[in-house]
Formats: C-alpha cells, structure tokens, sequence
C-alpha cells in the first residue's frame, strides 16, 4: 500500500542505495586499513630478527646455544608483548619458540615467503602463523649461520595473539564506534536530505494528478490550467503543458458536440415543421376532392389539384434541397473543377430569371469586365450557387428595382457580386442567414422557401477553397460577394 506512491519507491530505493553505500565503504575501509597497517608494521620492524640476533651469541662454535636463546626471547617478549619469537633450521622445522608449548600447532614454517623477505620482496609479505594451520601474517626474520654451512632462521611474528587481542578490544570499543557514528550521520543526512527533495518533486506531480481528477470529477467542464513555475521547462512543467492542451481540446470538443446536438434537435424540429404544412394543405385538398367529387364543377376540381400540385413541388424541392444540403455536409460530392468562362454562366442563369425579372419589374443586369480568365471550379455547382442568389434577390426587390451581378478579377480570384436595391436584411439577421432553415424577418410569413438556400450556396464556396460575405442595409438593399480562383495552365 504504502509502496506504491512514488515518493514511496523513490525513498525505498534511495534508503537501500544509502545503506549499500554505507556497508561498502565500512568493508573497503577496514580491509583497506588492515592491508595499510600490515605494511606499515612490516616495513618498520624490517630489521627486528636482525637486530635481536646482533650482538647476542646464540650460537657458539657452531652449535645453538639453547640458554642464551630463551633468555633473548623471554627478553623481547617482556619488552613487546606483541611479537611471538620463532627458532627455525634450514627446512623451517619449527626448533624452539617463545610461548607456552600447546600453543604451538604447527611443526614447519613454509621457508618461500621468508626467502622473499630476506630478498627485499616488497611488502606487505604473509608467512605462516604456527599458531594456527591457516593463518598467515605479516613476519620479519633474519638469517643465523650455524655450523657446516647450515642455517638457522629466526622468525618473528609481528602481530601476535597479544597485540591482535589487544587490537580487538581497541577497535570494538572505540574506533568502530567513531567511524561507524560518523557514517551514520552523514547516511542519515544523506537519507533526510534525498527525501525532502523527493518529496519536492513528487509535491508538483502530486498537484499535477490532481487538477487532473479535479478535471475528470467536473464532468470535464472545470479545468485549472497547469503553470509553468519554472523558467526552464522540467519534464513535469512538459507533461503540465500536455494536460492543458489536452484539456482544451477536450472541452472544444464537447462545445462542439453539444452545439452539434442542439443543432440536429433544430434541423429535425425544423423539417418536421415544413414538410408538415404542405402535407396537411396537400392531404385537404386531395381529400376535399375526394369526398366532393360529384358537388365540385370542373374548373374548381382543377384548381384544387393545382394547389396540391403545387404543395407536392414544394415538398420535393424541401427533400431535395436537404439531400443536397447533407451529401455536402457528408462531403460526399466533391467539386468536379474545370476551367470555364464564369460571364457565361452568369449570361445563361440570368437568361433562366429574365421572365419572373420582367415580370416584376425588375431590372435585372450584368457587369463584366472584358476577356475575364477562365476559373478553376464545378460549373453546376457554381450556377447552383447563382441561382440561389439570384432568386433570393428577385423575391426580395420590389417593382421598379434593380440588380446587378457583377464580375471583377482580383489577383488569382475573381470575383462575383450579386447586388439589389430591396428589402434589406436587418442588422440582427444578418450573422444568421447562412445558416440552414434561417429565414430573416423580411421572410415572416413566407411558406414557400425554407431557408436552406444560402446554407447550401455557402457549403459550396467552401468546398473551392473561398467564403461567401453579405452585406446589407434595411431598406436599401442587400450584397452577396464570393469569389473562385482563376484557372492556372499547367
Ligand atoms: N437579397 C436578399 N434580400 C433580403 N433578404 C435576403 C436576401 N437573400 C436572403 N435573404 C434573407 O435570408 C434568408 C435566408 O435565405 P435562404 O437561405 O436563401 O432561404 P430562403 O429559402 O428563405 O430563400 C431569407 O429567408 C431572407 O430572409
Ligand atoms: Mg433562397
């Protein structure tokens, strides 16, 4: 349970580190200490068995003499209690000593390490302990001549049983005590330091964590943004960062799918609306009929069904505009571009609307500059667009009006305005007639049109790349401006 935080691991691992440190260095020392110390003792009492033998006779006319030897290692041992004294013949037969006898186990010394000593080996130089089978210790000796040109060895053991029961004690009751307090301290420094700085560092991923369940806990709609605390960005302040985009980018979403939401409910509201007008209209109608069928004379009968005619046109052209509205929306028709002359297109769709033109009384025209280049775009897209425009300007602009499109080239684009002198769009309609089933207040009461017009002429535009502008005052009259880009010869 507790392990599993972080800070948990990261102060396990660092008291286990410390500790490995700790124990290490406690072993690297004492070793170290020892293998120094022993040197150190051997080099000093380098001349030792030379100097114990000098000056005294031990032997006399070539035979060992066995009082004058106990009396020199009863001597030296008084005056170093540390140092065991060992008599030994040229094989290393062990031949006299200065301890207790059972003290002694073994019977020979190996002569090699001896040899090497009396060679100027370098030292630390380990010879046999004869206290002991295994042992080896540090020794200093010296050559005795004896008779026939045998040898005798005097082997000095330096740390002896003595000075290694003395050292003991010594180690145990002081200097283990200091260095091992020592080391404590500065591990448990160590250990409290480290874990104050873990903890530091965990505090900001801590708060980090969080804002983040604070985030979630909102339903995603409260985000506290990570601050950078730093002037140098930490892999924290990174992952902050990461968080607040991703945080934004999560409540855009939801923006977006909760207007998108609300804007299906609308659209579906909507078409349940219009379609059901002409269809009740249509249903009276043909039912009248129906029902009447012998009552009503022949010209009545006609109208009747001229009026459902009508109602079913306007229930298809609904349908149809929708179909047309969601394969945009789906991006399921992608303009198919190719380069044509657009004052041509215009000439023909104007052509299309001269008629209901003149019969309103309206005036309309087209301005072109000459030799306009070909534009790059979906010619029955393009007219769908114009038509659009076109008639939204005829329905409208009253008797004695007048409209104009016209054509202008603006660098690579060229660009089409579709201009009356009608109604106007109120200022408050404006930002919305683009939208689907938007009709302004110039529209109330008008049942023939359901706004998706302009929602369709603008999804178009897009799709070549550009956008569609209005712009209009109330009462003087409105202005459609887009543009298409010029056809580039590749
Ligand atoms: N030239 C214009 N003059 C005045 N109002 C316009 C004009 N063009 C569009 N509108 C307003 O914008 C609304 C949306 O147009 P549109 O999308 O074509 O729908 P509709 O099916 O009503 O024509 C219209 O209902 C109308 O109120
Ligand atoms: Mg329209």
């Amino acid at each position: 349970m507790i392990a599993r935080t972080l800070f948990a691991r990261l102060a396990l691992a660092l008291t286990l580190l410390l500790l490995g440190i700790g124990l290490l260095y406690t072993v690297l020392s004492a070793t170290l200490t020892r293998h120094y110390q022993q040197e150190f003792l051997q080099n000093l009492n380098r001349d030792l068995a030379a100097n114990l033998v000098t000056g005294r006779k031990l032997v006399t006319g070539g035979v060992l003499d066995q009082k004058a030897l106990k009396e020199t290692f009863n001597h030296y041992m008084m005056v170093n209690p540390g140092i065991e004294i060992y008599l030994l013949d040229q094989h290393g037969t062990i031949l006299s000593f200065s301890a207790e006898p059972g003290k002694v186990k073994r019977e020979r010394v190996d002569l090699g390490p001896v040899r090497q000593f009396l060679d100027g080996r370098e030292f630390p130089l380990f010879g046999d302990d004869p206290r002991s089978f295994e042992r080896r210790k540090v020794f200093s000796a010296t050559r005795i001549p004896g008779e026939d040109q045998s040898v005798y060895y005097l082997y000095v053991v330096l740390r002896g049983e003595e000075y290694e029961r003395i050292e003991q004690l010594y180690q145990h009751n002081f200097l283990l005590q200091l260095s091992g307090a020592a080391l404590l301290v500065s591990l448990s420094i160590g250990l409290i330091v480290g874990l104050v700085l873990f903890r530091l560092l965990t505090r900001r991923l801590h708060s980090l964590s969080r804002r983040m369940q604070d985030f979630e806990a909102s339903n995603f709609s409260q985000h506290t943004p990570w601050q950078q605390q730093h002037r140098h960005l930490d892999e924290i302040d990174l992952l902050g960062q990461h968080y607040n985009h991703m945080a934004e980018r999560i409540q855009e979403q939801l923006e977006a799918l909760k207007k998108q939401d609300v804007l299906r409910r609308t659209l579906i509201a909507n078409v349940s609306h219009d379609l059901r007008t002409p269809l009740a209209a249509m249903h009276g109608y043909i039912e009248t009929l129906k029902i009447k069928e012998q009552d009503l004379d022949p010209a009545t009968r006609s109208e009747y069904l001229d009026i459902a005619l009508q109602h079913s046109r306007r229930i298809t052209r609904l349908v149809d505009e929708l179909f047309e509205l969601a394969k945009l929306d789906a991006r399921e028709t992608q303009p198919k571009r190719e380069p044509f002359a657009l004052a041509e297109l215009t000439q023909d769709v104007i052509q299309k609307f001269r008629l209901t033109a003149t019969e309103q009384d309206v005036a309309l025209a087209m301005e072109s500059g000459d030799s306009l280049p070909f534009v790059d775009a979906d010619i029955a897209m393009i007219e769908r667009v114009l038509e659009n425009l076109i008639s939204n300007a005829l329905q409208h602009t009253p008797a004695g009006g007048h409209i104009t499109v016209s054509l202008r080239q603006e660098g690579s684009a060229i660009t089409v305005q579709v201009q009356d002198d009608g109604a106007g769009i109120d200022a408050r309609d404006l930002p919305g007639v683009f939208d689907r089933f938007y009709r302004a207040g110039n529209s109330e009461g008008d049942t023939h049109h359901a706004g998706l017009g302009l929602a369709i002429a603008r999804h178009i535009v897009r799709l070549h790349g550009g956008d569609i502008e209005v712009h209009s005052q109330i009462k003087l009259g409105t202005q459609f401006i887009f543009s298409l880009p010029v056809w580039e010869k590749p």
